[in-house]
């Protein structure tokens, strides 16, 4: 969905999307599409070019903030179910746009404890339901889309080499759905407040604050250089953000790649799907080191150093 369209339903524009986000089109599931859907899909094709077995798989990890139900059946239970991997735990990571972040390094976990050899983790979303489409402040920034990876017991330094996980509650309520939970449920009324609402101003500032730090960190305590780094891949919210925060912490902004035009913000989903994007256009060789960075709800961030 071009930005032209959206520009027929709220009072906004091409020039104003582009100009304040670099966001040029948003992908919209089908109407009889929910999160595990797409992220079955992406589980199916993560599976295949891993070249294993469903039933090899020890534990699916679906991380979304916009799953099939509200609170459970978890989304990573439908995926397991429809991708045939019998004998695998499920559960689903609650970290916002965080959440493809937490989820490597909790399979890295899981693997290095000898729980789990195979680990397929989803990040899939479809925020385009849970979005008020009357609202510009928020409704031209997301779309839907999904990604999947199997992680895997890794003999030659493959992987994920170190991750920095962090939460600040404390600015919870600045990007939150309030209602449908029990803090204020459904049948007290507000449903207008199921739908995303978000202090914009706020979760850049933020934003651009610990893309900076997650990343020197990240450097710092690995003793890697910027310069060993083929890719930063950033969760994709904004442009504008990561531009503010190559300049600020000094760093290339040809480092950071970027695909939020085509897609906006897919909230979990961002980071696989550029991890796809490079996969497939040949971007990536083995042994390429990358950095993740993600910030989102809750408010959480982190980011992992890889090795392809
Ligand atoms: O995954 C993490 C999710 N979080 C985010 O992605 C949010 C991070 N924040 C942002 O990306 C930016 O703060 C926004 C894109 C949300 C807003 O950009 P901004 O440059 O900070 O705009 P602003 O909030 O300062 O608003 C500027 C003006 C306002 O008008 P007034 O009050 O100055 O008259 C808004 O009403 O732009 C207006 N505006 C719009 N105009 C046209 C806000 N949204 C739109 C719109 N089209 N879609």
């Amino acid at each position: 969905m071009a930005n032209d369209e959206l520009a027929e339903l709220v009072d906004t524009s091409d020039e104003w999307i582009r100009s304040h986000t670099g966001i040029g089109y948003r992908h919209v599931a089908a109407e009889d599409e929910a999160a595990s859907d797409l992220g079955l899909a992406a589980a199916r094709l993560a599976v295949e070019r891993a070249e294993i077995d469903p039933s090899d798989i020890d534990m699916v990890l679906c991380a979304t903030a916009s799953g099939d139900h509200v609170g459970f059946p978890s989304t990573a239970c439908l995926i397991q179910d429809q991708l045939g991997a019998n004998n695998a735990a499920a559960m689903d990571l609650i970290v916002g746009c965080t959440g493809f972040v937490y989820g490597l390094e909790t399979a890295k976990g899981l693997i290095a404890s000898g729980s789990a050899k195979h680990v397929m983790l989803v990040g899939s979303e479809v925020l385009t339901r849970i979005m008020d489409w009357t609202d510009r402040n928020t409704c031209v920034l997301f779309g839907d889309g999904a990604g999947a990876a199997v992680i895997s017991e890794s003999q030659n330094g493959q992987g994920v080499l170190d991750s920095y996980l962090r939460s600040d509650g404390s600015g919870a309520m600045a990007l939150a759905r309030k209602s449908g939970g029990t803090r204020a449920p459904f049948q007290d009324g507000g449903t207008a407040d199921t739908y995303i609402q978000m202090d914009g101003r706020a979760v850049y500032k933020f934003a651009v604050q610990v893309i900076v730090d997650t990343i020197q960190t990240i450097l710092d305590r690995n003793q890697v250089t910027i310069d060993q780094i083929k890719y930063i891949v950033p969760h994709q919210a904004n442009v504008r953000i990561i531009e503010a925060a190559a300049k600020r912490g000094k760093i290339p902004i040809e480092k950071f790649y970027m695909n939020i035009e085509e897609y906006a913000n897919t909230s979990a989903a961002t980071i696989p799907i550029a991890l796809n994007d490079l996969y497939e256009m040949d971007r990536l060789e083995k042994g390429d080191l990358l950095v993740t960075v993600g910030f989102g709800a809750g408010l959480t961030f982190g980011g992992n150093l890889l090795r392809w």
